[in-house]
């Protein structure tokens, strides 16, 4: 019988491809609009206290400016915290832009300047006039470590006694790592278009990733009916968490929408990018106890992170170091030291990415006390279930990711020695680590249908950060209702398309595309039931002896027109629509993606500074939908790892409690001169309980483990053990 070749698995160009490159594909602030009004953010000068005065008239004599917004002339809203609550809310009361005259935090937004232009408003806003009554701050974590409480969110139970293995130990590790403050950066900024239409409801191009999510937000503080509300984002131009929430120019755009009744944008600057979340400074305390075999006996993860005055953020900072190994004894904790600053926010693998170069990191200081090998050390520990919920993994190809990430590196040919490997003026280090993410799945809703020309159109509410969703969602349908990809459409981005959550997590895959596939999986059932009917000498033959691809469908040595079948049906098509409840096989196990990471520093000993001229990834998420795609996400977050190790880090200046190098020219981030060798690949791994696709997700996987790799490479180049991150080169001369 003839089959069919399937295009998931395969690496398929994005069918977004070409209009992102010709620039057809527009962005939030690209729309454009006969009359469109501007709005400009001014942003609050100090860190803590009151605003006392907001002088408007030098600003609003400005020919073409129209408004001027604050605290005390803003439209009603609503007054209680938990209205301003959105699907990626922390604990405790979210901010509320120009809701009263307190400052919270540098950079908060205090007023809107509203213009014809967008020149005019930003230079109209560099005319009001603000006069603070200032109160006393705390910006420094490090500073304030004593203030630090109990995180909200749950850390699992300890397990066995930690206290009594760590003493029992051979050889015991107890280092400290700090990671700094890191921002999103992503190319696009954040920018909201608000389209006011004449019956008063509002189309609103948003740079989010969650369509719903700003539209249940606007409902509840405007308290505008959601059917007037709709978000569209066909297109975003990366996110890495940034868009989870809504962000401050959305409220202020719907303002200025609301009191002129006109369509307006507000579009942040590159240095307002620095005035809400980011990935917050951590300090954390590990201590690895393990016996003369390196055995480890004990685990200790401590974390502090930080937080602002009015929400607890909090990420799985600790998580990791209770599941990536198998240990009986295990104890962690996990603190908040709240700061007058603004609330951190998931940033690419949130927690994973900064606990793990703690771990990773004293993982590699046990390898040396103990005289192991690190690979060696990783296998001996190996677990294959989670110590954290007492569940076996679903699947865990980690092993295969560190014989064949190895192979690649030529990792046997390591001489164990620091400063072993010189070439000429450049001390050569390899380093290695691990790394984990979830492998989650939330509920999802997908709608498909096909018209008499045999053309599919699938639809969730999802959006595509960059990610490949359109990409991937058109093989998944097209694989499961069998025509080809390019007579699939698949929608996305758009409020009033089927429930989808919050794109993040790398959870899209395995949420959004379990409910395209069964979507699209009851079309076919559909246009089977169709054929039978118009065809009723195949209506016998057992659906196991049917087959569907390139848009038609073979019963046994017969082959019918998927397009011919649906001409037929009342109506000339049919559609299905699924609202998808995660896996019921995935309660007794537990998920995660997997990776080891290689990698090699070559560090000019006089110079301090440090090159990384090869990277190699090995990572293990279940099936691969679309290797093209996937690859690119791991190929973004080793990139973005090296930054990690190296250069990210946003600077506060405590005495003004303001962020510092808010620029792209200070904030450092990899450009292309950077990155040397990257062979980042996925290692085979099946899987049928995390989800019906078999697919864990690759959007955070890629970044877990690259940061501490490079600092071990260093260790190993220089002998020198760096904590304190970004390694930077004053602190290895
Ligand atoms: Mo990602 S931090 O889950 O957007």
């Amino acid at each position: 019988m003839n089959t069919f070749k399937a295009v998931t698995g395969q690496p398929m160009d994005r069918v977004d491809g070409v209009a992102k490159v010709t620039g057809q594909a527009r962005y939030a602030g690209e729309y454009p609009e006969q009359g469109l009004l501007y709005g400009s953010v001014v942003s609050s000068t100090i860190a803590s206290g009151r605003v006392v005065q907001i002088d408007t008239d030098e600003a609003l004599s400005v020919p073409g400016v129209l408004l001027v917004l604050d605290h005390r002339n803003r439209p009603r809203l609503s007054s209680y915290d938990d209205d301003y609550s959105d699907a990626d809310s922390a604990e405790g009361s979210p901010f509320r832009p120009l809701y009263n005259d307190r400052v919270l935090y540098s950079g908060q937004p205090l007023a809107l300047v509203v213009a014809q232009t967008q020149e005019i408003a930003r230079y109209a806003g560099s005319l009001v006039h603000i006069r603070y009554e200032e109160d006393a701050h705390q910006t420094d974590l490090g500073a304030a470590l004593d203030a630090s409480h109990e995180a909200p969110a749950e850390t699992p139970e300890p397990r066995g006694d930690f206290a009594q293995g760590y003493a029992e130990s051979a050889t015991q590790v107890d280092v400290t790592y700090t990671t700094p403050v890191e921002h999103h950066n992503p190319m696009e900024p954040h920018a909201s278009t608000v389209f006011y239409r004449p019956d008063g409801s509002l189309e609103i191009h948003d740079k989010t990733q969650g369509t719903q999510n700003c539209q249940d937000y606007l409902h509840k503080i405007f308290d505008v009916p959601k059917d007037k509300i709709r978000i569209l984002a066909a297109f975003v131009g990366g996110a890495f968490g940034s868009g989870l929430r809504p962000q401050y120019q959305l409220p202020l755009a719907v303002m200025a929408a609301l009191t002129l009744k006109r369509s307006v944008r507000v579009t942040l600057t590159r240095q307002q990018m620095f005035t809400f979340g980011y990935r917050p400074r951590t300090s954390q305390r590990l201590r690895l106890g393990a016996d003369g075999e390196g055995r480890l006996l004990a685990i200790g993860h401590d974390a502090i992170g930080q937080t602002s005055r009015f929400e607890d953020f909090t990420e799985h900072l600790v998580e990791w170091s209770g599941m990536l190994y198998r240990c009986d004894n295990v104890a962690l904790s996990y603190r908040l030291v709240p700061l007058d600053v603004y609330t951190p926010l998931d940033m690419r693998a949130p927690g994973a990415a900064s606990g793990v170069i703690a771990l990773e990191g004293a993982l590699d200081e046990l390898a040396c006390a103990a005289g192991i090998d690190p690979v060696a050390l990783r296998r001996i520990n190996f677990a294959d279930s989670n110590g954290n919920e007492g569940k076996p993994y679903s699947s865990k190809a980690l092993l295969e990711c560190y014989d064949q990430g190895a192979e690649r590196f030529g990792w046997s040919k390591r001489n164990p020695v620091p400063r072993s490997m010189r070439e000429g003026k450049e001390l050569v280090g390899w380093g290695m680590a691990g790394g984990v993410w979830e492998a989650m799945q939330m509920k999802a809703s997908a709608k498909a249908s096909i018209d008499a020309s045999g053309k599919l159109t699938v639809s969730s509410a999802t959006t595509d950060i960059g990610t490949g969703t359109y990409t991937v969602m058109t093989q998944i349908a097209a694989d499961a209702v069998g025509v080809l990809p390019s007579d699939v459409t698949f929608l996305l981005g758009d409020s009033s398309l089927p429930t989808a959550p919050l794109q993040g997590g790398s959870f899209t895959v395995s949420s959004v595309g379990s409910a395209v596939r069964q979507a699209c999986l009851i079309l076919r059932t559909q246009i089977l039931e169709a054929l039978r009917k118009s065809h009723p000498d195949v209506a016998d033959v057992p659906v196991e002896r049917v087959r569907f691809g390139d848009g038609h469908v073979l019963v046994e040595d017969r082959r019918f027109s998927i397009a011919e079948v649906v001409a037929g049906c009342e109506g000339a098509a049919l559609q299905a629509q699924v609202d998808a409840e995660p896996s019921a096989k995935r309660s007794s196990f537990s998920t995660a993606t997997h990776s080891a990471v290689f990698v090699e520093v070559r560090v000019d000993e006089a110079l301090g500074t440090v090159r990384v001229s090869r990277v190699v990834s090995a990572v293990a998420a279940g099936r691969v939908i679309n290797p093209k795609t996937a690859r690119s996400q791991l190929l973004g977050g080793v990139v973005w790892g090296l930054g990690m190790a190296l250069q990210e880090e946003t600077l506060t200046d405590h005495g003004l409690g303001r962020f510092m190098n808010h620029s792209l020219a200070e904030y450092h981030v990899p450009v292309h001169a950077d990155i040397g060798d990257i062979d980042a690949f996925f290692v085979e791994e099946h899987d049928d309980v995390v989800n019906e696709l078999g697919s864990k997700g690759v959007g955070e996987i890629g970044i877990v483990g690259v940061a501490a790799a490079v600092s071990n490479a260093v260790y190993h180049a220089t002998g020198k053990r760096v904590r304190d991150f970004p390694i930077t080169l004053d602190k290895l001369l």
